[in-house]
């Protein structure tokens, strides 16, 4: 694929204090672009980061026709730079696009242009360890058409942007809300599919548990609300008696790379993992019991979130002794041991793109 590039007449001010970034607020200085018509996809380019130009009855704007990513790029071993298994979010683009008839993407294709677009924004990337590029691939309905089908006309995008911690609370434990009213997502749905519309449907109860003083939603299943699913934009595991329980991947949750990685170190270190339904009484009948070791949430933008209180309906648990328990400790850890090229990376999950 050859790429046409455009360099920015005016390159901006990359930002010093890395830590201080926040997240998703600043991005670099360009970003690839590439067009689906006529049944294929053509036109790949890099151009400077700005606004995109679309007729206001794009249908993406109207039905939702829209999907995405996120994985991170890092200054990793031997000064090298790198990606984070980035087929697997490819993989999953393409199961989101299918999901909601949506073209399928060359994996390829877009690794080339995930590294011509990172290698040419390569001072964005943070130094600091937990720091990262941030990259977002997009894709969005086109067709200026007030019809509900599916689109023949998208838009393939990539943007960047240096990224410190997802949550205000960082690698600290945090307090979550178990949602009763609403629900995320519902098996047949698209609950694990990567499209707006499951961050849409998440705020109202986002909204609720910040009033209420928490930080993330504990999301049931949506038949009998009793089910764990996922928290905030995370994955979530609970180690109950030495077990590390997680909901299994059953068409409502999305399948997080983060999670996957999880489940690998965990199965590597000979701690048991299970990937079963667990309810919301087993969980709380573990803390009364003094079972409920630890709770977090795994994601690629958050990467190892703690947390440490539980509140369900009226009542209100800690989790362990409330603060980071050893074994997220360790996985977050090794991941940016991983990541950061301070360790092995047995997986080979690490992708060098700068040589
Ligand atoms: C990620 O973890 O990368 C996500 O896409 C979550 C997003 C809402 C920031």
């Amino acid at each position: 694929m050859v790429i046409k590039i455009t360099r920015t007449e005016k390159p901006k001010e990359i930002p010093k204090d890395d830590l201080a970034l926040g997240f998703g607020k600043v991005f670099s200085d360009h970003m690839f672009l590439m067009d689906y018509e006529s049944l294929s996809w053509s036109n790949p380019r890099i151009i400077p980061y700005g606004p995109i130009s679309m007729d206001p009855a794009s249908m993406c704007l109207h039905y939702g026709q829209e999907i995405f990513e996120g994985l991170k790029a890092y200054h990793g071993k031997d000064d090298g730079i790198y990606l984070f298994r980035p087929r697997k979010n490819i993989e999953r683009m393409n199961r989101s696009a299918k999901r909601l008839m949506m073209p399928e993407l060359d994996p390829d294709m877009v690794i080339d242009a995930l590294k011509e677009l990172v290698l040419l924004d390569k001072d964005w990337i943070p130094t600091t360890e937990g720091c990262s590029l941030y990259i977002r691939p997009t894709m969005i309905a086109m067709d200026p058409f007030l019809g509900v089908r599916p689109s023949n006309t998208y838009l393939f995008f990539i943007i960047t942007g240096p990224v410190a911690a997802y949550y205000a609370e960082g690698f600290n434990p945090v307090s979550i809300y178990t949602a009763d009213k609403y629900v995320r997502a519902v098996r047949g749905g698209v609950g694990d599919a990567k499209t707006a519309g499951n961050y849409a449907a998440s705020l109202a109860a986002q909204m609720d548990a910040k009033k209420q003083g928490y930080s993330q939603v504990l999301w049931l299943d949506a038949i009998e609300r009793r089910y764990v699913e996922e928290v905030g934009t995370m994955n979530i595991m609970f180690k109950i008696a030495g077990e590390v329980i997680t909901a299994p991947l059953k068409g409502s949750i999305l399948p997080g790379i983060t999670r996957d990685s999880v489940i690998t170190l965990l199965k590597s270190w000979n701690v048991p993992v299970s990937e079963r339904p667990l309810s919301i009484d087993e969980i709380m009948e573990a803390s009364d019991k003094g079972t409920l070791e630890e709770v977090f949430g795994t994601g690629t933008a958050a990467i190892i979130s703690p947390v440490k209180e539980i509140a369900y309906k009226d009542k209100k648990i800690q989790v362990g002794d409330g603060k980071t328990g050893p074994l997220a400790q360790k996985i977050y850890d090794t991941l940016l041991a991983i990541q950061y090229g301070k360790g092995e990376d047995p997986y080979g999950w690490c992708m060098r793109i700068d040589k």
